[in-house]
């Protein structure tokens, strides 16, 4: 036991030597430092994420701009101009971005609010499931007749409306309704698509994108040769984007048919003609009441079969329209119904650069200025033109208006 106890002193001895005991301050000052040193590395980590996740967020934006066909032309940031910019921001005023109306519907306030339930509308079916168009949201079809009927744009009686995913959709569904033959037949030549330049500029890039054997972009419709029986589709955009023109179709032949995008056709734009009465009329909400970003366009069809063949094309490729932009949608048009009374303006400037040193190109004469704008090559016509947003926030347009006020060039 002695000799246990001597050892056990010895080692304490020993273990003393090595490590003398701490005093409380002496603990206390180094518990803070592990405090301190945790910390530290805690607050490295988070900058590091945070820097990695900067990194990854500015390269994913720069790659979906790249991956816009709109921004490919383009090698300045293409991001429409902040709101309160500073007065050297570049002008995004190439896409037709209708934020021009966001003051209006701030001041609407709680009447164009929608809210809705975590249990709504969430079928794919909609209450007029029996319908022609069976994902249609009724309080939708009824804001759209009713809005038709108040501003007398379009005839509505006797066709149903068909909802889409912008009337970017519509314009694929109907080019598939109005080209594929009822029986089927396999060996049709593809049918060929044309609008009257200065046109739309998406029009040939949605006819040739997925190189239907259906049909195809066929160009200008003012020097498209008809080939005696053989069918064709023109597409009549008007108001016309991008030169505002009132247009009706260049080709009168049996075999052709038309097809009318009247997004533009609102008292904000143009003055009333009265109501269209064509074959096959396409809207959106987009143009109509500045909800791009809802997504949502209609179409107002007389031919049962056309309607038919469109419906099926949206069932195909997207299983309907959502609920929810439709709820909205109808919201902003029983909103604009109510209160019917809207400025005029114009949708896009069409603008041709005369002067020698410029008029080779019209667009790049902008980009010098830091203003995008699209140019006439796009739309069927020469460099020496282009098309100029007038949809953009007011702030963004007094950029352009004093930038271009110093300049030379314009005819
Ligand atoms: C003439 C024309 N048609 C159709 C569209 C597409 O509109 P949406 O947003 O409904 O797809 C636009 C958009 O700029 C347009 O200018």
């Amino acid at each position: 036991m002695a000799r246990r106890r001597n050892v056990s002193m010895k080692e304490r001895e020993r273990f003393d030597r090595v490590a003398p005991p701490q005093q409380p301050e002496q603990r206390r000052l180094s518990v803070s430092l592990t405090v301190i040193c945790v910390t530290a590395v805690l607050l490295l980590l988070t900058a590091l994420v945070l820097f990695l996740f900067l990194f990854l967020f500015v390269n994913y934006h720069d790659l979906l701009l790249n991956l816009n066909p709109h921004h490919s032309h383009n090698e300045l940031d293409l991001s429409s101009t902040s709101p309160t910019g500073d007065k050297d921001a570049v002008v995004n005023l190439d896409h037709g971005d209708p934020t021009m109306f966001e003051p209006f519907w701030k001041e609407s306030g709680q009447k164009s609010t929608v809210v809705i339930s975590g249990w709504h509308s969430m079928s794919y079916f909609s209450a007029a499931g029996a319908q022609l168009c069976w994902f249609l949201e009724p309080s939708f079809a009824k804001e759209v007749r009713r809005l038709h009927a108040i501003v007398g744009n379009a005839i509505t009686d006797n066709r149903p409306v068909i909802v889409g995913v912008g009337s970017t959709q519509l314009i694929h569904a109907v080019f598939f309704a109005l080209s594929s033959s009822s029986s089927g037949e396999p060996n049709q030549q593809p049918v060929p698509i044309v609008s009257a330049a200065p046109y739309y500029s998406m029009y040939p890039g949605i006819a040739d994108l997925l190189k239907s054997r259906l049909f195809h972009w066929a160009g200008d419709a003012s020097t498209f040769k008809e080939g005696g029986n053989s069918s064709f589709i023109e597409i009549v955009c008007s108001p016309n984007n991008p030169d505002g023109a009132i247009r009706r179709a260049v080709l009168d032949s049996e075999a052709g048919k038309q097809v009318h995008d009247l997004a533009y056709y609102w008292p904000q734009y143009t003055p009333m003609r009265g109501p269209a009465d064509e074959d096959i009329m396409l809207f959106t909400v987009s143009k109509a009441t500045g909800h791009a970003g809802t997504r949502i366009g209609w179409a107002l069809v007389k031919d049962a079969d056309v309607a038919r063949k469109m419906v099926k094309f949206i069932e195909m490729n997207s299983i309907g329209v959502s609920k929810d932009s439709q709820i909205r949608a109808a919201r902003i048009l029983q909103v604009v119904s109510d209160g019917y009374d809207l400025p005029d303006s114009k949708a896009f400037a069409w603008l041709r650069c005369d002067d020698e040193s410029i008029k080779d190109d019209c667009e790049g004469f902008f980009k010098s200025m830091k203003v995008l704008t699209r140019s006439g090559k796009h739309f069927g016509a020469g460099p020496e033109y282009v098309r100029i947003s007038m949809l953009d926030r007011a702030h963004n347009f007094n950029l352009f208006v004093e930038r271009i006020s110093s300049s030379r060039g314009l005819g």
